[in-house]
């Protein structure tokens, strides 16, 4: 969850560090910090600053580190911090120090054996400064250094340290590199002019890099790094390069309030850019990228997705269209349960992970534990090079762009198109669709996309129509099929954003008892597409309107009698009933926006969470 970077070179580092904390804000604004390697005419020496003010820590840094950028700095380390372990204050703030003073560390994940390394190292003489089970990892790096080259000290230290994590270290006694190992957590490493640099995300680097390298698991790479003798490590040529062909403008804020309101303005490029992607002018399919043999997938016989979040709710759109498609049973489960229903996987089966980052760590073990069982796997991600990407037999890449925005917006269009191409492309291989139906499908598809920019456009219309309800408190969303993970994806965004009460339900199941909360206080959102379940959807809006509930509908198309039962009506363009979330979640996404906007809350700082859940 935390954000790390770490740079070494001949250009302006801490500089650069600090750059990259900025643009790793939300991976935790708990607290942010850096250490710099400092050469003066007496050695080198660390110099750690850290900062824990709830919305300026940075800004406090911004200033502090000010004075060192005249110093020689060649490497350092920063982090922004999600708290596990350790209250968020000031001590627990990363980087960690040993009892030296001259080794430094940042760590994302949890090390699970914390407390014997901690009691052991203690009674060895070691003083802890915080709570952290991090810091451990610098009192150990002290000892094993006495009689070890740093790689080879880090090396057996990582060794010792149980659970999913990555760790960058910074040595006084080497000043122009550093070093850093993973295990599951995320972690790239990228060159620019004069400058190599190691980072949790991409976008911490991406105005900077000009090259990007993978860092293997369990493995200590050496960034920088003349000086060392290096005995195991591997250095940046060593690493496999992926092309990464994001823009850095896209992780700036051009002229918007927060990066939720641009990335849910560019949700109709993203999703343009993942069907250009994935279909041929002639509405074919292109799905080389996938590299899994037709011929097992035309074998499958059961479909699992899994998928946390936002990225679940795409799932639960793309079951409709996989099974329509291919006809082909899918399930679609929530990540972190997976492994835990001890399910009934084959080489039959085909898991997707769908993951916007591609480094939840629920969602990767969920891949895991499905391939450990004989599955084929296929992961639906927007980053290139991650985690799943990596681990899965076969990728389908989003191509919505960084999303920097805690509250996924963009990405979750583009998982719902991707997900309905490859039901396209199974129902092909397996001799359910004839290739000129999925063309024609596909065409479709590309011409929703215009459909889908004209809600966003007007998205200022609709922030003004759904005003009356930023003052209102308890939110209900209601859909039917397609319609109902629709719903559950404006329940979320409006939780996350606005931190209210938000359910959502099948509007078939809420007279089974939610029907009960209903009163002149409740707000009911019923989504609405065109469809043969209109009728059934018009008697659900009587039923909450005899409650006394407020009603607003997302409808598709024409409203009609739609119009006369719920208080407001946002109508949206009358697509295909399974493309119906793509048009019908961006107003919920303006809704929750709104909500939390008129609350005074910053949309780009949801309390208490962070971008990527690299902890189970
Ligand atoms: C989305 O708004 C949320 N921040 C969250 O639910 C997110 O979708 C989830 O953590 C999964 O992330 P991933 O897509 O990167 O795996």
């Amino acid at each position: 969850m935390c954000g790390i970077v770490g740079a070494v070179g001949t250009d302006d580092v801490a500089r650069a560090v600090f750059e990259g904390l900025e643009r790793l804000e939300y991976r935790g604004y708990d607290s942010a910090g850096l250490a710099l390697c400092v050469e003066e005419a007496s050695g080198a020496t660390l110099e750690v600053m850290k900062a824990a003010s709830a919305g300026t820590s940075l800004s406090e840094l911004k200033d502090r580190i000010g004075t060192s950028e005249r110093r020689r700095v060649r490497a350092g380390i920063g982090h922004t911090r999600w708290a596990t372990h350790g209250a968020p204050v000031l001590v627990n703030a990363h980087p960690h120090t040993d009892c030296s003073g001259r080794v430094a560390i940042v760590h994302n994940g949890i090390i699970e054996n914390f407390r014997t390394l901690r009691s052991a190292l203690v009674e060895a003489g070691h003083r802890f400064r915080s709570e952290t089970d991090s810091e451990v990892i610098a009192h150990l790096l002290e000892d094993a250094l006495r009689g070890a080259p740093p790689d080879v000290a880090l090396a057996s230290v990582f060794a010792q340290l149980s659970g999913h994590m990555a760790v960058v270290a910074l040595l006084a006694d080497h000043p122009d590199l550093i070093l850093a190992v993973r295990r599951t957590s995320p972690l790239m490493a990228a060159r620019g002019r004069g400058i190599e640099f190691v980072a949790s995300d991409v976008p911490a680097v991406l105005h900077r890099a000009t090259q990007f390298f993978e860092v293997p698991e369990d493995e200590v790479v050496v960034i920088g790094g003349g000086s060392a003798d290096m005995v195991a490590a591997r250095g940046l040529d060593d690493l496999p390069s992926p092309a990464i062909d994001w823009r850095s403008q896209d992780v700036e804020l051009g002229g918007f309030a927060s990066f939720y309101e641009m990335e849910l303005a560019f949700g109709a490029e993203a999703l343009a850019q993942t069907i250009t992607s994935l279909v041929d002018e002639h509405g074919g399919a292109l799905m080389d990228e996938l590299a899994l043999d037709p011929y097992e997938l035309k074998r499958i016989r059961k479909v699992v997705v899994v998928g946390a979040g936002t990225s679940f709710h795409a799932g639960l759109v793309g079951r409709f269209a996989i099974e329509h498609f291919a006809r082909v049973p899918v399930e679609v489960d929530v990540a972190s349960e997976y492994r835990y229903r001890d399910p009934i996987v084959d080489e039959g089966t085909l898991v997707i992970a769908v993951s916007q980052s591609g480094e939840s760590l629920d969602t990767i073990v969920a891949l895991r534990e499905a391939q450990a069982a004989g599955a084929r796997a296929i992961s639906v991600t927007n980053v290139v090079g991650s985690q799943l990407a990596r681990i899965a037999d076969g990728v389908l890449y989003t191509r919505a762009g960084p999303e920097v925005s805690v509250a996924s917006t963009k990405t979750h269009l583009a998982q719902i198109a991707a997900l309905h191409l490859l039901g396209l492309w199974l129902g092909e291989l397996r001799g359910v669709l004839f290739p000129d139906e999925a063309s024609q499908r596909r065409r479709e598809l590309t011409e929703v996309v215009g459909a889908v920019a004209s809600v966003i456009d007007a998205r200022g219309a609709i922030a003004a129509a759904l005003e009356p309800l930023t003052v209102r408190e308890r939110f209900f969303f209601i859909g039917r099929h397609v319609a109902l993970p629709v719903a559950m994806e404006g329940a979320l965004k409006l939780k996350e954003l606005s931190y209210l009460p938000a359910e959502a339900y099948a509007a078939g199941e809420l007279k089974h008892g939610p029907i009960a909360m209903l009163d002149s206080d409740a707000v009911v959102i019923a989504l609405i597409p065109q469809d043969r379940l209109r009728a059934k959807a018009l008697g659900n809006l009587e039923e909450v309107k005899a409650r006394g509930a407020h009603v607003v509908a997302v409808c598709a198309g024409e409203p009609g009698r739609v119009a006369e039962l719920a208080d407001t009506v946002i109508e949206v363009p009358a697509v295909s009933p399974l493309l119906f979330p793509l048009v019908g979640v961006v107003p919920l996404q303006v809704l929750a926006g709104s909500v939390a906007t008129a609350r005074g809350l910053n949309l780009d700082r949801p309390r208490n969470l962070a971008k990527t859940v690299t902890v189970e």
